[in-house]
């Protein structure tokens, strides 16, 4: 498939949600550390957790909200979930310097934060962007720190350098060279080689996790 008739959207949601599940397990290893009552090792999950959590945030305002803030619609709810991802942080640094007992709330916190995003906003983006709106969701997103799955044992990301869709094959130059610091608003000049001129409108209402 042709990574403009919507798996490429599929990856950066699947990237996204594959994340989630990523944090909420080191979340819950800080939870059992709070619970314990070893504020040393919450200290350490804590860490873990938010090296974690902050380069996802980041992705995901840069990249898909930045996109769908454009759309009236979505200005509001997108507000918000910025806002909770920065009372996320301010939990999170709370734990870590030792307030233990707030661990669950800042697990519940998370949770209910991601659900409105699996289940809410990046339903609604599959059903709204479109192709050229995916593509520049794609060009401001930075690629992901480290190999990310797609909880099947699918990496989605094989490689630092290289392209998001492992399973497209030698055609697709994705030259994206995301492993660098880099200004998110330049032109990442895809050569996909292929027609572009197809419809974009059924391909992203493809169901997805
Ligand atoms: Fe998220």
């Amino acid at each position: 498939m042709c990574s403009y008739c919507g798996c490429q959207a599929i990856t950066v949601v699947g990237r996204f949600m594959a994340e989630h599940d990523e944090i909420i397990n080191a979340t819950g290893a800080m939870v059992r550390a709070a619970a314990s009552g070893d504020a040393a090792e919450v200290r350490e999950t804590a860490k873990v957790v938010a090296r974690l959590l902050n380069p996802h945030t980041h992705a995901e305002e840069v990249g898909l909200f930045s996109v769908m803030r454009e759309q009236e619609e979505f200005t509001e709810h997108i507000d918000v979930l910025c806002g909770e991802h920065s009372s996320l942080d301010v939990l999170l640094e709370l734990v870590a310097n030792g307030d233990l007992a707030r661990a669950p709330e800042f697990e519940k916190a998370l949770r209910t934060h991601i659900d409105k995003e699996d289940n809410g906003l990046f339903p609604a983006a599959a059903m709204s962007l479109d192709g050229p709106e995916w593509d520049r969701v794609d060009a401001s997103t930075p690629a992901a720190e480290a190999p990310v799955t797609d909880g099947r044992g699918h990496l989605l990301r094989p490689d630092q350098g290289g392209g998001q869709a492992p399973d497209h094959g030698p055609d697709h130059h994705h030259d994206h060279g995301h492993d660098h610091e880099h200004d998110h608003g330049h032109d990442h000049g895809h050569d996909h080689g292929h027609d572009h001129g197809h419809d974009h409108g059924t391909a992203h209402t493809h169901p997805h996790p």
